[in-house]
């Protein structure tokens, strides 16, 4: 029973990827002309590229994130690049209102929506676990409970449209390695809750697609910063990624693997041998460059 598991499952998934992977139809960049769009985190990074090919893309555009500074700029250069539109609302996700007030702001300006592209994650730490509760509650509020929110506050408008929610995860929500905890809870929340939400949608002919895109490592600032010194792996482009990411949304695919034959690998690897797969993990990090953080002493 065990070997057929082990060998019956992944040929089926190979099947089914196979079957999913060669369907869908073409992409083509008018598909996003007119549509009203919001992206969170779009301040740097992942989200500053996607806010980019949209702008290209013609579409119209409300861009989120703390820094408003940045957004400001992010927005110039939309405008510049042929956004049908383009706006910011500034503001944190760990403050339990903003959610709402960003979609709000969608259904005021557009009085309506087409995609809701949810990216934002909050600050946490590389390293061993460091016992901090309180500190995985708020990133739970930043990189969950928000994304949560907004899609409650956004559903009435996506269902109107027959619209889509792409949610931005990582391998560390699917085969986590290790001086992730916290995030790689966060991300396996999103995964727990969205693709329940998907199995309902389809019981019900709600016409709202959901995709969830399991990323590596890829090379924004911010990602190269916190893991470079530790991980023995070469980033993958943020500019393809961001139009992956968008590809997948449009084309309302359930998940996106990106890169893709690092992350197919990775997750069949994952369902026929775990253990193999977490030392092959373990052996791409240099843990003797993971300082492990002195006792706060609480
Ligand atoms: N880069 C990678 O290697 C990688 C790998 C797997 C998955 N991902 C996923 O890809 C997505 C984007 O990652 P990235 O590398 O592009 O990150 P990033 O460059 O650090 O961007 C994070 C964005 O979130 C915003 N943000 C941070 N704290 C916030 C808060 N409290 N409230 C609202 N917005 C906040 C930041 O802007 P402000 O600071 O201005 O608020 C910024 O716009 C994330 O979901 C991440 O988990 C990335
Ligand atoms: C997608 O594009 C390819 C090559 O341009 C073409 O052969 C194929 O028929 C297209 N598929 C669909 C579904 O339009
Ligand atoms: C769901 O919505 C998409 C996008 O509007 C549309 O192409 C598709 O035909 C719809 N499916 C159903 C079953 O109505």
């Amino acid at each position: 029973m065990g070997l057929l598991l082990k060998v019956f499952v992944p040929l089926l998934g190979l099947v089914l990827a196979f079957y999913f992977y060669s369907a869908p139809e073409n992409f083509s960049e008018e598909m996003l002309r007119g549509k009203r769009v919001i992206v969170t985190g779009a301040s740097s990074g992942i989200g500053e590229q996607m806010a980019y090919h949209l702008a290209r893309m013609e579409a119209h555009l409300l861009l989120t994130a703390r820094t408003e500074a940045k957004l400001q700029k992010v927005v110039e250069r939309c405008l510049e690049l042929g956004a049908a539109s383009a706006r910011y609302v500034s503001g944190s996700m760990e403050d339990t209102t903003f959610p709402e007030v960003v979609v709000k702001e969608a259904e005021n300006t557009w009085g309506g929506l087409d995609m809701l592209i949810l990216n934002h994650i909050g600050h946490s730490y590389f390293n061993y676990f460091n016992g901090d509760v309180e500190h995985i509650r708020k990133l739970l509020e930043t990189n969950f409970l928000s994304y949560v929110a907004m899609t409650v506050s956004a559903l009435p408008m996506l269902k109107e449209s027959e619209g889509s929610i792409v949610v931005v995860s990582s391998l560390a929500g699917k085969a986590p390695g290790p001086f992730a905890a916290p995030y790689s809870a966060t991300k396996f929340a999103l995964d727990g809750f969205f693709s329940s939400l998907r199995q309902e949608f389809i019981i019900d002919n709600t016409n709202v697609s959901i995709t969830l895109c399991i990323l590596g490592y890829i090379d924004t600032e911010s990602a190269v910063r916190s893991v470079s010194h530790a991980i023995r792996v070469t980033p993958a482009p943020k500019e393809e990624c961001a139009l992956e990411i968008i590809k997948s949304g449009v084309l309302r695919q359930r998940e996106l693997h990106y890169p893709p034959w690092t992350m197919g690998s990775v997750l069949l690897l994952r369902a026929i041998a775990p253990d193999f797969l977490d030392s092959l993990i373990r052996s791409s990090y240099n843990v003797e460059n993971i300082r492990r953080a002195q006792p706060t002493g609480q």
